[in-house]
């Protein structure tokens, strides 16, 4: 495909590890895990396919609302995941967490902040993890910064807010795709997402492979974006 064509950002909502679960008749647990693999898939191919950045969404704000132990489960493969390290060339990836990462365990911040910081000087393809994440709590912690910071409301433009939210310096979403066949956002980049174009897929997350990634880049590049032009 023409590079011109290619989403600049990909944002992917990773929905359908509980549902993939149930069918199995499997705790929702093995379909985080099964989700997991997923992840480390999709994020090689968008590396193959030379696509400049992907967030990835793994943890809302909204789901510390589940039971206890599916919470600790999901955080214990986040933290699996660092330990185990990426199956990538480390150098082909910066890694970033966006979020608010307050609330996680210090052993967990400790092994995310490592991990930014081994990858902040590579070059290829940006990843976001976006964990305790949530569009509203990005947008209210970007005006509290601006606010902290002394921002003068007679020049404050959308450029300066962008500036200050957990993608800053990093272009708009482009696409966002929700496998799960869930129609909504979720609280997911919502102010990134102003002009994003949606692939919704009936897939569930476990199962989506890389031929799903192709069918919803291949849906994008056939959509006529305006910008409200004509
Ligand atoms: C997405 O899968 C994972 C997280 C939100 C952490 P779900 O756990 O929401 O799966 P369903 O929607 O219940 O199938
Ligand atoms: C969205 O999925 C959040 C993530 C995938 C991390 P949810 O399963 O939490 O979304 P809702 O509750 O169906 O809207
Ligand atoms: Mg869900």
């Amino acid at each position: 495909m023409d590079a011109s064509l290619l989403p600049r950002h990909i944002g992917i909502i990773m929905d359908g590890n509980g549902r993939w679960a149930k069918k199995r008749l499997l705790p929702r647990t093995a379909g985080h895990i099964q989700g997991a693999k997923a992840f480390r898939r999709c994020l090689r191919h968008c590396i193959d396919l030379g696509i400049g950045c992907v967030t990835f969404y793994a943890f809302s704000t909204e789901n510390w609302k589940r039971p206890k132990e599916e919470v600790n489960a999901i955080m214990k493969l986040f933290s699996d995941y660092l330990d185990e390290g990426l199956d990538i060339s480390e150098d082909d990836v910066v890694m970033r967490f966006i979020g608010d990462v307050t609330p996680l365990s210090d052993a967990l911040k400790k092994k995310i902040s490592d991990l930014q910081s081994d990858t902040a000087d590579n070059h290829g393809l940006v990843c976001n993890i976006a964990v305790n994440y949530g569009g509203r709590d990005d947008i209210l912690h970007a005006v509290k910064r601006l606010i902290k910071e002394g921002a003068d409301p007679e020049t404050l433009d959308e450029a300066a807010l962008s500036d200050k939210l957990y993608t800053a310096g990093l272009p708009d979403v482009d696409l966002i795709i929700r496998p799960s066949g869930e129609q909504r956002i979720s609280n997911f980049l919502i102010w990134q997402a102003a002009y994003a174009e949606y692939v919704f897929m009936d897939v569930l997350w476990p199962d989506f492979s890389e031929k799903d990634l192709d069918a919803a880049i291949e849906e994008y590049s056939k959509r006529n974006r305006r910008f409200g032009g004509i």
